[in-house]
């Protein structure tokens, strides 16, 4: 019950949701105050993003009440910015009722509606400076970090007038900096403009929202409880490692350092075993921007596990995109199997079993589970309780884990490169990703983000 009801912005009673004949809420009651920080977390599947659509509007539930006191925002997982748009108009065009945007007063009053542009280009300048962004306010919304597009779609949400601000795993994607520097962030709003939040995470960034929050949902078979948190350590890096030892013959780890900061780990499983993949001398652009401007070279041989670790903006994903063949490269050779394939299209590469598996979109998102472990040549489906769903209905985790087991699991994919796999999963999904990859025995180069604080 509450204590203080002039404090609630917002409370629930009864919700229920079910898709088909699955329950996800069974009657979900929740109150939120003034100024709370919740961590809102439940396994893969559990109903989270399903009670933030709800919660926020998005979605209808079947059953139960709502209330809310105060003006409701969000931000999505997929930060999308207008591309042409520099970052500062990103943020300045989310002011709600400018005056130059009725068409008849910003002619004739022209005077004022420039005068409160201005105000609101202050405005936009100030929230860039305080956010350590003020010399990225000319970027263009297309070459914003993903670090700076979460900052601005929150920046956004806030200027629409939200007080409530809901935010679906704000921290995915981004390294450790870019984690604090979000935290900290959020940690301000809250106690400079009394804001109250409702943050999910997963796993690996639960101790990061911990130290902000002061409540923590659980969603747990339909049903959510409230607690306060517990002080948890944060994970180490070091885990990483000696699961990699733990795979290595005679426990005996290749670390390479890469330009840029960044690090590749390499677990030999093989005694004796040929090089199949080699990068020789390449540099990486992605038109004429250039991503890695410094070559990079290493050799991988077969049944290698191989993780490169590397900060955001490094150019993760764009390496791998460009030994996959989607991407030109720049300089430099690229060798599948002892073949030069450096310009070679890139379904001859996937021919000859080199595939990628991105952070998303691998999917057929109008298929079924099952049609789309077929399309992977695997006649089993991969997830079976979920068999004769559609693909583009599963939830964030559960469609990673499909693309992730499809990939792993075609007869045809030699090399596999992984583009984030552990991202968005919590405990037991990463563990059994790890379970998987420890069992694969094929060529395997897996990202993540760079794990080490304050290292340049
Ligand atoms: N449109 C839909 N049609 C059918 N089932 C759905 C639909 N949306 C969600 N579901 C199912 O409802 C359950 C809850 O999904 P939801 O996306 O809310 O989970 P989540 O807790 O956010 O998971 P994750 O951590 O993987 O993002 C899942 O089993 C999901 O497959
Ligand atoms: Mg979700």
């Amino acid at each position: 019950m509450p204590t203080n009801d002039t404090d609630l912005v917002l409370e629930a009673k009864g919700l229920k949701k079910s898709f088909g004949g699955n329950a996800v809420l069974k009657g979900v009651d929740l109150a939120l105050r003034r100024g709370e920080v919740v961590l809102l977390q439940g396994a893969n599947g559990s109903g989270k993003t399903t009670l933030l659509n709800i919660l926020t509007g998005n979605l209808k539930p079947d059953g139960g009440s709502m209330h809310r006191h105060e003006p409701l925002g969000r931000t999505w997982q997929d930060v999308r910015l207008f591309a042409t748009q520099t970052l500062a108009d990103n943020i300045a065009m989310a002011k709600p009722k400018q005056f130059g945007e009725e068409p008849l007063k910003a002619v004739f009053a022209a005077w004022k509606s420039r005068s409160e542009e201005r105000l609101n280009e202050a405005e936009t300048a100030e929230i860039l400076k305080r956010m350590g962004l003020a010399e990225r306010a000319a970027v263009p919304g297309a070459d914003a970090k993903i670090a700076e597009a979460k900052f601005a779609a929150m920046v956004r949400a806030l200027r629409a007038g939200a007080k409530v601000l809901f935010l679906d795993e704000p921290l995915a994607g981004l390294d450790h900096a870019e984690i604090d520097a979000v935290i900290e962030t959020l940690r301000t709003l809250v106690k400079e403009h009394g804001l109250t939040l409702v943050i999910i995470e997963h796993a690996l960034n639960i101790p990061k929202v911990l130290r902000i929050a002061t409540t923590i949902w659980t969603l747990k078979n339909g049903l959510l409880t409230a607690g306060a948190p517990d002080t948890a350590d944060e994970a180490g890096d070091g885990e990483l490692h000696s699961w990699l030892e733990s795979l290595a013959i005679d426990g005996a780890l290749d670390e390479i350092d890469l330009p840029g900061g960044a690090h590749l780990t390499i677990a030999a499983r093989r005694k004796d075993a040929p090089a199949v993949f080699e990068l020789t001398g390449c540099k990486v652009s992605r038109g004429a921007r250039p991503v890695i401007a410094e070559p990079i070279s290493f050799i991988l041989k077969e049944g290698d596990l191989a993780v490169l670790e590397a900060p955001n903006g490094w150019g993760k994903s764009t390496l791998l995109e460009t030994i996959a063949g989607l991407i030109p490269t720049a300089e430099g050779r690229i060798t599948l199997f002892g073949a030069d394939v450096t310009a070679i299209p890139v379904w001859k590469r996937a021919h000859m079993g080199l595939r990628l598996n991105r952070a998303a979109g691998n999917l057929f998102t109008q298929a079924t589970v099952r049609e789309n472990a077929r399309l992977n040549h695997v006649a089993e489906p991969l997830l079976p309780n979920l068999a004769d769903r559609k693909a583009g209905t599963l939830s964030g985790g559960e469609s990673r884990r499909l693309s992730f087991e499809a990939v792993l699991n075609n007869p045809e994919a030699k090399i596999l490169m992984l583009d984030e796999p552990f991202q968005a999963l919590d405990i037991t999904e990463s563990a059994r990703v790890r379970r998987s990859l420890s069992n694969c025995n094929k060529t395997i180069l897996v990202t993540v983000p760079k794990g080490e604080e304050g290292n340049e």
